[in-house]
């Protein structure tokens, strides 16, 4: 999935934490050489398998445009070249968060059957309650503005489209691959009409890549997000919620792809 990008100069602040870049010399040679392993052993490693780890890596591959999401299977050196990034600016931010414990390790600690209720009652909850809204905001943006603003119509059709694929992807999720999934936790044989579940986690992460799709349309279509100087308070409102709303289902399609299906499918095995 897309990420909000910020240019690369930029230093990020992590969780209030300033990146603070070191000098050369500070580092001694013996320094020099274990700084340039550990970095290799951060580029080495998978975008998803970081994010799993510690949930507060997420908001740096955010702030540097990196998908962890759908793109978290490819290791960090490769998904720095696709975001036109500077590895080292990245493993310095990653370096400056703290590794204790986080809400990310509780999660990565649960049982399958914990782990869908949390994402059932927290994030589908979410996109059940917050997709109507944005609907609503875009079609009353196009009723005050397209007549004006072009960009109003197909942005609309964009957050529609957002919509209507989500929708029936919960569903799925809910009625053929958690039960599935469930059942594998519990060691109990499920007669499924999909054949292995392998299936229908194909089925979903390609899903999660067409949401993906969309939201990088949705991205060029506002400037990411950005409302212009003239926009009205829906407008603005309508835009906010976008972007809380693509945060949100980073989270949510990460715990389902880096989480959720490697481990059921090494259940499955
Ligand atoms: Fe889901
Ligand atoms: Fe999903």
């Amino acid at each position: 999935m897309s990420a909000t990008s910020i240019p690369q100069d930029a230093q990020p602040s992590v969780h209030g934490v300033g990146y603070q870049p070191r000098h050369d010399s500070q580092l001694g040679q013996g320094s020099e050489l274990s700084e340039s392993a550990q970095d290799s052993h951060w580029l080495a490693r998978k975008v998803g398998e970081l994010v799993a780890e510690d949930f507060r890596r997420a908001h740096v591959f955010s702030q540097f445009g990196i998908d962890f999401c759908c793109g978290g299977g490819k290791p960090l050196s490769i998904a720095c070249e696709r975001a036109e990034i500077d590895p080292a600016k990245v493993v310095a931010a990653l370096n400056a968060v703290t590794l204790t414990g986080s809400k990310e390790d509780e999660l990565n600690q649960l049982p399958l059957d914990l782990l869908i209720e949390y994402i059932e009652s927290t994030h589908h909850q979410y996109v059940r309650e917050k997709a109507p809204l944005l609907v609503e905001y875009s079609e009353k943006m196009v009723r005050a503005h397209s007549e004006h603003y072009a960009e109003i119509v197909p942005f609309a059709g964009w957050v529609r489209a957002l919509v209507e694929d989500l929708m029936p992807h919960l569903m799925k999720e809910e009625k053929i691959l958690f039960p599935a999934i469930r059942g594998l936790s519990q060691a109990e044989h499920i007669e499924t009409c999909f054949g292995h579940i392998g299936n229908p986690i194909n089925a979903m992460q390609h899903e999660h890549e067409e949401v993906g799709l969309i939201l990088q349309k949705l991205h060029e279509l506002t400037n990411d997000f950005t409302p212009p100087e003239h926009a009205c308070t829906t407008w603005r409102v309508c835009y906010a919620t976008l972007a809380e709303f693509e945060a949100d289902l980073h989270q949510h399609i990460h715990l389902e792809n880096n989480i959720l299906f490697p481990k059921a499918l090494g259940l499955a095995q």
